[in-house]
C-alpha cells in the first residue's frame, strides 16, 4: 500500500519531466557572453576539466522508484566523476527507519561523492527540539561528503500538504553549521536567492550556497497542479529569480564580507556546457543539472553517462573557444573581456 509521501514523490518525478513545469528561457542566459576568440592559440584537446566542477542537484530518496534512479546516477557518477546530491532525506529524518533507495550507495558505489539533503522545514524541527541525533541519523547508512539544506518557501506555501513556516530558519541554519560534522550547503530548489537573503547566508561557515534560480524545474509550477489549478496562467507559476541573476546577487553579496567566502555554485536549467560556461563566468564554482540527468536516469545509466558526457564536451568546446584551458582560467579571459568593454 503506497503511503501519501511516495504517492508525492512519484508524481513530483512525473511532473517534474513534464515540460509544463521547466520555466524555459527565464533563466537569463542570453545576457551573458562567454568570450569569443577567433585565435584562441591552443588546442582543443589541452582542455582539462577537474573531477567535481559537474554534480547532480538533489532529487529524490525515501521511496521504491528513486532506487533505480538512483542506481543508474551513482553508476554514472563513477564514471564520470560528477558529485551526487540525494534527494531529500526527510523520510528517514521522520521514521529513523533505513532507505533502500539510497542505503545501497556506500556498498556498491563507494567512490562516489554523495551529497545529503534535508529541508529547511525539518531542521528547523530539530533545531527546536535541539536534537542533533535526528540530523546525524542521516549521515549513518550513506557517509555523505555533504550535507545540503534546502531552502522552498514557494514549495512549501503552494503544495496543500506544506510547513510553510521559515520562523528560526537562520538560527537553524547557525546551528547545523556549528555542529555538522560534514561542511553544509544550502541551496535553493529552483527558485534562487536574493542578494539579502545571500549576504547573510555569506556570514555562515558555509561550504557552499547553491543559488539554484528560476530557469528549469519551477516548484511554484508543479505544485500548483498538484494542488488542482492551472500551472499556465497561475501568478506564481514562474516565481523567483532567474539563475543568471542569483549568480549575479552572489557576487554583489560577497562584496565587503571579511574572510573566507562560501563558494557559490549555480543550477536552476542548466540544460547544456554552454549554460554552464556561462556559470563559471559569472563566479560559480560548481554547477548542477537536475532534470536531464532525471530524465536519462529512469531510462539507464548508459543514457546518464551520454547526458553528462554531453555536457562535459559542450564545456571543453566553450572553453576552447575562450582560449581557456581551464575553468579558471575561463574566470580570467571574462573579467578580461568586461575590462575591454568599459
Ligand atoms: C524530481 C525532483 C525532485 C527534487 N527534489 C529535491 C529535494 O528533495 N531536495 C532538494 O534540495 N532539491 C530538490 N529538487 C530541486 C533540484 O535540486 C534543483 O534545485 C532544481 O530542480 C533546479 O534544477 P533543474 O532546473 O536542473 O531541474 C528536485 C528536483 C527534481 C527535478
Amino acid at each position: 500500500m503506497e503511503t501519501g509521501f511516495e504517492h508525492r514523490k512519484r508524481k513530483h518525478i512525473e511532473l517534474a519531466l513534464s515540460q509544463a513545469h521547466q520555466a524555459v528561457g527565464l533563466a537569463g542566459w542570453g545576457d551573458v557572453y562567454v568570450p569569443y576568440q577567433s585565435l584562441p592559440e591552443m588546442a582543443l584537446s589541452e582542455v582539462s576539466l577537474e573531477p567535481g566542477r559537474f554534480f547532480v542537484c538533489g532529487m529524490t530518496a525515501g521511496h521504491s522508484d528513486a532506487q533505480k534512479i538512483n542506481r543508474n546516477i551513482a553508476a554514472a557518477c563513477v564514471e564520470s566523476g560528477w558529485w551526487f546530491g540525494l534527494g531529500s532525506q526527510r523520510k528517514v529524518f521522520e521514521t529513523g527507519v533505513a532507505d533502500p533507495s539510497t542505503d545501497f550507495l556506500l556498498q556498491d558505489f563507494p567512490s562516489v561523492t554523495v551529497m545529503g539533503n534535508l529541508g529547511i522545514s525539518q531542521l528547523i524541527e530539530a533545531y527546536r527540539a535541539r536534537d542533533l541525533s535526528r540530523v546525524f541519523k542521516l549521515f549513518s547508512a550513506v557517509h555523505p561528503k555533504f550535507f545540503c539544506i534546502h531552502l522552498n518557501p514557494l514549495q512549501e506555501a503552494i503544495q496543500p500538504e506544506g510547513t510553510p513556516d521559515f520562523r528560526d530558519g537562520f538560527a537553524a541554519l547557525e546551528w547545523i553549521v556549528q555542529y555538522s560534522p560534514l561542511p553544509v550547503v544550502v541551496k535553493e530548489t529552483g527558485s534562487g536567492m536574493s542578494v539579502s537573503v545571500l549576504r547573510k547566508l555569506m556570514t555562515l561557515q558555509l561550504f557552499a550556497i547553491d543559488v539554484s534560480g528560476v530557469g528549469g524545474t519551477h516548484w511554484g509550477s508543479i505544485e500548483v497542479e498538484r494542488a488542482g489549478g492551472d500551472a499556465s496562467v497561475h501568478p506564481f507559476a514562474r516565481y523567483g529569480v532567474p539563475t543568471v541573476t542569483a549568480l549575479r546577487n552572489a557576487a554583489r553579496a560577497r562584496v565587503g564580507v571579511r574572510g573566507a567566502t562560501p563558494e557559490v555554485w549555480a543550477s536552476g536549467g542548466v540544460r547544456d556546457g554552454l549554460h554552464a560556461a556561462k556559470s563559471f563566468c559569472l563566479g560559480a564554482e560548481r554547477v548542477g543539472v537536475a532534470e536531464p540527468i532525471l530524465r536519462a536516469a529512469t531510462d539507464s545509466s548508459e543514457a546518464v553517462l551520454a547526458v553528462m558526457r554531453r555536457f562535459e564536451q559542450e564545456l571543453r568546446v566553450a572553453l576552447f573557444c575562450a582560449g581557456a584551458q581551464s575553468v579558471g582560467v575561463l574566470s580570467e579571459r571574462y573579467a578580461e573581456s568586461l575590462r575591454d568593454l568599459a
